[in-house]
């Protein structure tokens, strides 16, 4: 399968800004993003705001995610969201082990598989984040990183599952420093994870996997990022604050599928 036939997923990741109102203002402008054939446009936007979010793009072709989801279905688990809240909220992406809950939060390769299975089971969309961090990339030890990352993860899948689970691709070394790598460095990179799905689960599963990079894209590098045969999205920070970049973002997508 070529990249042609791969779904394209652009999806902002707001991390923890916007009030409800300011949310509310920044879906509003976003509205208006038009459905293309085979790229997936989604927001993904903290838990208080999920509810606004969805209501402003009850008519839009934007879809909404959660930044994070817990693997139980409900219980004692203080300050956790399940993914029945999510799902009766009409959420249907999810993102899961981001660096930066990794890094701060103590999340593991083993509590992101617990996290992407919950996710799958309960037919939401994992945007399931792995990435080598600057020492690991400097001591030569990236792809090591990413097959011990990825092979966790899944661990324990069907092949049916992988293929429902989108992987982003963000080294740590790219995000919120302006940073981007290279369009060969993260071709190379989500060339190598589908090298590593290849080998779990056959060629046509590795084929028919959506692999985001995320990691300082933005309105002036996403056409060239996305051009690579591996990088069939992105997982935006910063610039998916901005109306203006996300949507030139976007553009750069539905412009090169
Ligand atoms: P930036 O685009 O701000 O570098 O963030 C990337 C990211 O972490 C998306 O999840």
């Amino acid at each position: 399968m070529k990249k042609q036939s791969r779904k394209v997923v652009i999806a902002g990741n707001w991390k923890m800004n916007k009030t409800r109102p300011e949310a509310a203002e920044l879906a509003k402008q976003l509205a208006d993003v038009a459905k293309a054939p085979n790229v997936e446009v989604v927001v993904c936007v903290p838990f208080t705001n999920l509810e606004t979010v969805v209501n402003e793009f009850s008519l839009a072709a934007v879809k909404v995610g959660a930044q994070n989801v817990h693997f139980a279905k409900s219980g004692a688990f203080t300050g956790e969201i399940s993914t029945d809240m999510l799902c009766e909220l009409g959420v249907q992406y999810v993102i899961i082990g981001h660096s930066e809950r990794r890094q701060y939060f103590g999340e593991t390769d083993a509590t992101v598989n617990s996290r992407t299975k919950a996710a799958l089971d309960a037919g939401l969309t994992p945007l399931m984040c792995i990435g080598e961090l600057l020492e690991e990339r400097e001591a030569g030890i990236t792809e090591e990183v990413l097959a011990r990352q990825t092979k966790l993860a899944f661990a324990g899948f069907t092949a049916e599952e992988v293929c429902k689970t989108v992987i982003a691709y963000e080294p740590v070394w790219a995000i919120g420093t302006g940073k981007t790598a290279t369009a060969a460095q993260a071709g190379e990179a989500c060339g190598f994870i589908r090298g590593v799905v290849a080998k779990l689960y056959g060629a046509d599963v590795a084929d028919a996997v959506t692999i985001q990079y995320g990691g300082s894209m933005n309105a002036q590098n996403a056409a060239e990022l996305l051009a690579q045969e591996d990088v069939d999205g992105g997982l935006i920070g910063g610039a998916s604050l901005v109306a203006e970049d996300f949507k030139a973002i976007i553009k750069a997508a539905v412009d090169g599928n």
